[in-house]
This record gives structure tokens, sequence and C-alpha cells, in this order.
């Protein structure tokens, strides 16, 4: 304060400032998005959540869903209020034991303003009560929550959390959880983790689920309906559970056939990508109509239509892979996508490897040599292809494609150490693109900057690379399509809707 400035003006300003309690300028409202320019709403920003509590009660004959969230988080900036994500109706809202004020706002924010202003640091205690019928609800303008005939699912990216519990919903924050559902007698519910005792009452039957890793929100699924359920053990002793709808007809054999070979699956990813990081493993195949499979963390959700041509075991390895690359090690921004997509495609590759129907280089081969340098195809950069093009198709083929770049760089030897330590490197944490080269250039020792921008920043065919010119020079006439590519671009349903 500069004395020297001190006018009559300057002095009422001094006391009206001295009106208000001393600390009450220093907090301000948590921003109403975490930062992700891809998603500028998406998460929230003032304070981080370490573990959801949901109390849930479905009914699946009209879709009502009633539910207490009790959320453990820590403020990390001072906060007069701050937002969950959220679309179902609240009828209170608690802080550290008071009452909070709450409104709806935006398309799917809960403006939360605590009783007393929070001080960076405090632990939080945030229970919210609700109910709804989530298949009502919409941001702008979709709904990601599907009914079944005989329940519903929450399993989507990057919208899921939305129509059944509140949360700061962005993988960089990730928490624990323990989901209890009530359904009714005969039905049930699956998500992740491991299940606890079951109980009955009043023709209610609870499912208690606990996650014990960090786990993101969208990585986080419910399934109610009435599901066949087996269970098992990998060759490392992790449990297995999987879940069959009674309802999948034709594809029911199919499924099976594909699901049950998890843990064998989970085997020979850990040969790659080092130990499993969860306590459980598994999948489940509800009666939907979608098409695609989604790697929700330690139980896989798969739509029945991956099972429609009969088994489909590159789809399961796809998204096992993800429970180390974009489960344990997430994504920091929606931008390092090829994290999760290059790596998890790439497994495929290497699994149609393994099965004698195609090398890594000839799937490599094939993705170059099928797409003309004017197709557009390499406008989309994996390494931050924008929101529009999340989930291209080149993010995950071109995305692979610059893993096989990277490992003809680097030689196998590096390759194979930073395709399983980097797991190890970040696990249950989040990391970036940007990570990703540095961890490779410090394992390999080779500057790998050129090589990144080439194949994955630059919106244009790289040329073909020296060592393998030989082969990717020729026209996709040329190049035989390896046995594996159907059956890998069958997991691809995501694109077809
Ligand atoms: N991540 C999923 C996978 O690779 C694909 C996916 C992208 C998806 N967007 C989605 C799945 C939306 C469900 C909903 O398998
Ligand atoms: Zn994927």
């Amino acid at each position: 304060m500069h004395r020297r400035l001190i006018t009559p003006g300057a002095l009422a300003a001094a006391s009206l400032l001295l009106a208000i309690p001393a600390s009450a300028a220093d907090y301000q409202p948590g921003a109403p998005g975490i930062g992700d320019p891809y998603y500028p709403y998406y998460g929230n920003g003032g304070y981080d959540v370490s573990h959801y509590d949901l109390r849930l009660k479905y009914q699946p004959a009209t879709d009502e869903l009633e539910g207490t969230a009790t959320i453990r988080a820590k403020a990390t900036q001072n906060l007069s209020r701050f937002d969950l994500d959220f679309l179902l109706d609240v009828s209170e809202v608690r802080v550290n034991g008071a009452k909070a004020a709450f409104a709806a706002s935006g398309q799917h924010e809960l403006e939360v303003t605590p009783a007393n202003p929070l001080r960076k640091g405090t632990p939080l205690t945030i229970v919210v009560r609700y109910s709804g019928v989530p298949s009502s609800k919409s941001a702008y303008g979709f709904s990601t929550w599907h009914r079944t005939p005989d329940g519903a699912i929450a399993a989507d990216e990057p919208e899921a959390a939305w129509w059944w519990f509140p949360s700061n919903d962005h993988p960089s924050d990730k928490a624990t959880y323990d989901v209890s559902v009530d359904v009714p007698d005969g039905t049930q519910a699956i998500s992740n983790g491991t299940l606890q005792p079951t109980s009955s009452k009043h023709g209610w039957t609870n499912y208690t689920w606990r996650q014990n890793k960090p786990q993101a929100t969208y990585l986080t699924t419910l399934a109610i309906g009435k599901f066949d359920v087996t269970t098992g053990k990998t060759s490392n002793g992790v449990p297995i559970i999987n879940a069959y709808s009674k309802d999948l007809g034709d594809k029911d054999k199919a499924a099976r056939a594909s699901l049950e070979r998890t843990g064998e699956i989970v085997d020979w990813l850990t040969g790659y990508l080092g130990h499993y990081p969860f306590n459980s493993v598994g999948g489940y195949v509800p009666n939907t109509t979608t098409g695609y499979a989604l790697e929700t963390q330690t139980r896989v959700y798969y739509s029945p239509r991956q099972f429609a041509n009969g088994t489909n075991t590159s789809v399961v390895v796809h998204e096992l892979a993800h429970q180390w690359y974009g489960d344990s090690v997430s994504l920091k921004g929606w931008k390092d996508i090829w994290i999760n997509e290059g790596f998890a495609r790439y497994a495929q590759w290497l699994w149609s490897e393994h099965e004698g129907k195609g090398t890594t280089q000839e799937l490599a081969d094939y993705v170059y040599a099928s797409h003309a340098a004017d197709d557009a195809f390499w406008t989309v950069r994996p390494g931050d292809p924008g929101p529009d093009n999340q989930f291209d198709i080149a993010v995950y083929d071109r995305g692979a494609l610059a893993v096989q770049a990277l490992r003809n760089e680097v030689g196998d030897q590096a390759f194979f150490a930073i395709l399983k330590g980097w797991p190890k490197e970040h696990a249950y944490g989040n990391a970036s693109v940007a990570d990703f080269r540095a961890y490779a250039e410090k394992v390999s020792g080779k500057p790998l900057a050129a090589l990144f921008d080439t194949w994955l920043f630059q919106p244009s065919k790289p040329a073909a690379p020296a060592a393998h010119s030989a082969s990717v020079a020729k026209t996709s006439a040329a190049v035989a399509q390896p046995k594996s590519w159907e059956e890998i671009a069958a997991t691809n349903d995501v694109h077809g809707g």
C-alpha cells in the first residue's frame, strides 16, 4: 500500500475494503472447466477428488435412479464455490456436514456454494442426494445413457458420468470408488473392480463393487440387467469376472469364446506390458444395439455386435491393452489420445503376429500403402487430432504406424523396454504425448523430436522410411492385406456408430 496516495476517495475505498471480512476477497469460484482445450467445460477447477462413494437404487422398469454420492476431495485454491458435472435432479448438497446452496448451470454444471468459503488445502466431504430418470436428460443435445430391455448401461467416452453420478469429469482427476447398487431381486448390477458380498432384503438385492486403484470418471461403468456371471483367475492369480446378458441370442457363444480367453490374453500382454496393474479383470456383454467396445477399468464393455461374425479376440486384446495404456496410465488432456489408441491398436498388431496372421511390419506397410498421399487420412495428426477427430481411424491406424516407426528407429531392444517401462513409470497417473517422447528418448538414448513430428504431428503422409522403402513404396494393390486385417477392422465400430 502506498501511503502517499491517500486521498479522500482512496480513504473511502480503503474503509469499504475493511468492511469486507479480511479474507473474503481471496476466495474465488472454482472454474467451470478443468482447462482442457478440447472440452472447455469438462471437469472443474479448484478441487481434487480422491474417492467417490456411490449409494444407488435403480428400477429397470421405469429407469428411475436414486442416489447419494459422497465425494472425498481437497480444495486446491481458496473457494467461494465450486462446480460438479451432473445432469440428474439434486435435492440436497452438504459440504463438510453443512447444507450448501446449489444450482444447475450451463450444459452440465452443478454449482455448489458452501455455507462458508473453503480455504486451499481443506479436506472436503461433499454429499449429494439426487434422483431422476437418466434417459430423460441430455447435454449438448445428446445422451450416452443406454437403456436395454432389462436395464441400462453407463459406458461411453469421453462422456458417461453426467447421467449417474456427480463428478469432476476429467481423466486428470482420478479417484478410487465404492459403487453400491440396489436392484430388484433377479437383476444384477455390474461395475468396476471386485464384488463385495451381496445381500437381499424386501425384494431388492445389493451389489457393492470396489475399485481400490485410481480410476478416471469415463472408465467408471455401471450395467444393470440380467447377466450370467463367470469367474476364474489368471496364471498370476488375478480374479476374472465376466458377465453376459442372458439375451445375447446367436452372439452368446462367440462372445463367451472370446471373453473367456481374458486370462490367457492378460498373461500374454503381461509379457509385453509388465505386471497387470489392477486387482480384478474381465468384461461384460450387455444386450445393447451399440457397436463399440470400451476399456472401462477392470471390467471392459463389449457390444454384442463385436461378436456378430464369430469370435473376436482382437477386440479383447485392444481393450485389455488399454488397462495399461489408458487406464493405469491415463492421458493428461484429451489431445493425448494417441497414448491410448495408438498402443491399444499396436497390441492388436502384436497379437496378429502371435497368431500367425500378419506381422506388425506387414500391418504397418499395409496401412501406409492403403492411403495415398492425398487421402484425408494423413491430414489427421494423431499427436493432437482435435476434438472432432479424436477417435478418427487415423488416431488408431496412423497412431500404430507411428509406434512401428518408433520401433524401427530405436531397435527392438529399446522399443520393448519402452513398451514395458512406460506403464510402470507412470502407473496410476497421467501422462502426455510429450512425456512419452521424453521417456522414449531417455530409454533409447536417441533424440526423437523429428520422428515424433513426422509421424504424429505433420498433417501429411510421411516419406517412406528408408529402411522399409522396399515394401512401403508399393501401391495398395501390391501390398497384400494381412490375414488379421478384417478382424482388427471389426473393432472400429465406434466409427460406424
Ligand atoms: N476407446 C474405445 C476403444 O478404443 C473407442 C471409443 C471411442 C468409444 N469413443 C467412444 C467407445 C465412445 C464408446 C463410446 O475401444
Ligand atoms: Zn481403444
